[in-house]
């Protein structure tokens, strides 16, 4: 069957992965997509490749349209593999495609797969001809790698954009108003959150560029294509980018005999009274995605562990290694727990805090298993950490 046409002679060659639940350690209970386009004009052009197992049936889709001996161009907005994987039995099968591609593109797709492609590089604002249409090419630097840019069609006012707002949601239609698009955006907070957050400082910039292009579509790497809600999701960007939060605080912890998790309950409880909202997790590495993406709009964060022999619970040292890789931007932090015979978690937990970035305030930890009077004293922790992230 032919591919689906998304705009006249632009078919939609990309993999739906329905079953994929992990990717690259982000959890992914709505499946991920690997969005590549077939523009046919008097030249053919392919924007992207997709993962490397579904290399055969990307082929078989553009062989659907037209022999893939008859692609001129592919373009490489990103080198990493869920996009590139795709590219060396796709540089056999369309010997005469030549590769489109930023300078540091070039090299990376060198570096993973040697010297065998046939690339031609591309600068910011470089454009193609392909016939009635030509791709205009913008780099956008480390949203998500080096290599990243985004190409334009002005005649159709397309943008390939790339990871940017990309989700990782499988569905099958293929636009935001055939779908329940409140997923797509929570998809959309999940991706920004656990991908973009380290450089999020780099979006509104971004954002403003995306902002002064007319649009039809925004037809990023991954999940649904944005047609009726672009002014949307370019508003949920910008204020991920720049920082804007609700007034929640995010309270994550483990216990090993409930006295931590006796505190986080007391805690909440302090919070509450205070008057700002608050979510409490348990910390499980299935929800680690999910916890992060409620971390990106929480304007502080209270993270506890009891010690145990000497250091945090590892699985609280593993969701502080991940924050401290993805730096989330303007939060207050502190850090909450139990200990026995000796201290060592709170130590953990506060360094990790400073490393991520965030504004370390003081913690409140308790000796054993909290009894009423230290249960009091959480409460009071707080309700005055909740006074302190909101100012009030
Ligand atoms: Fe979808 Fe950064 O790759």
């Amino acid at each position: 069957m032919k591919p689906q046409e998304i705009a006249k002679d632009i078919y939609d060659v990309g993999i739906r992965d329905w079953t994929c639940s992990d990717f690259h350690g982000f959890s992914t209970p709505r499946g991920v997509t690997y969005n590549s386009y077939l523009i046919v004009d008097e030249k053919v052009c392919l924007i992207d490749g997709v993962k490397a197992p579904f290399g055969p049936k990307q082929l078989y889709d553009i062989s659907e349209v037209l022999p893939p001996e008859k692609v001129d161009y592919i373009v490489v907005n990103h080198v990493e593999p869920d996009h590139s994987g795709s590219l060396p039995l796709l540089a056999k099968a369309c010997p005469n495609a030549t590769m489109l591609i930023t300078p540091q593109g070039a090299n990376e797709l060198k570096e993973h797969y040697g010297d065998i492609f046939k690339l031609q590089i591309v600068k910011k604002g470089d454009t193609i001809k392909l016939g009635k249409r030509s791709l205009t090419f913008v780099p956008i630097p480390m949203l998500h790698w080096p290599d990243s840019m985004v190409t334009y069609c002005p005649e159709e006012q397309i943008l390939f954009s790339s990871d940017a707002f990309g989700q990782h949601y499988c569905c099958s239609k293929r636009f935001d108003d055939e779908t329940e698009v409140e997923n797509m955006f929570y998809e959309a907070q999940r991706y920004f959150a656990n991908i973009l957050m380290p450089y999020a400082k780099l979006v509104p910039n971004a954002v403003k560029l995306v902002r002064s292009l007319p649009l039809r579509m925004i037809c990023s790497c991954h999940g649904s294509i944005w047609r009726s809600h672009i002014n949307d999701i370019l508003d949920k960007y910008e204020a991920w980018g720049t920082g804007k939060t609700l007034d929640r605080i995010i309270v994550v912890y483990d216990s090993m005999w409930g006295g931590t998790a006796a505190m986080a309950a007391a805690i909440m409880d302090g919070i509450q009274a205070q008057g700002m909202r608050a979510k409490l997790y348990r910390y499980d590495s299935s929800l680690k995605a999910v916890i992060v993406s409620d971390i990106l709009t929480a304007k502080g964060l209270l993270v506890g562990s009891p010690t145990q022999n000497g250091v945090m619970m590892p699985t609280m040292g593993a969701f502080m290694m991940y924050l401290k890789g993805l730096k989330p931007m303007g939060k207050k932090a502190a850090a909450f727990g139990t200990f026995g015979w000796a201290g060592g978690a709170q130590k953990e937990l506060e360094a990790a805090i400073t490393a991520s970035g965030m504004e370390l305030l003081p913690g409140y930890n308790c000796k054993w298993r909290p009894l009423p009077a230290d249960i009091k004293a959480a409460e009071k922790f707080g309700y005055e950490f909740a006074q302190k992230v909101s100012g009030k």
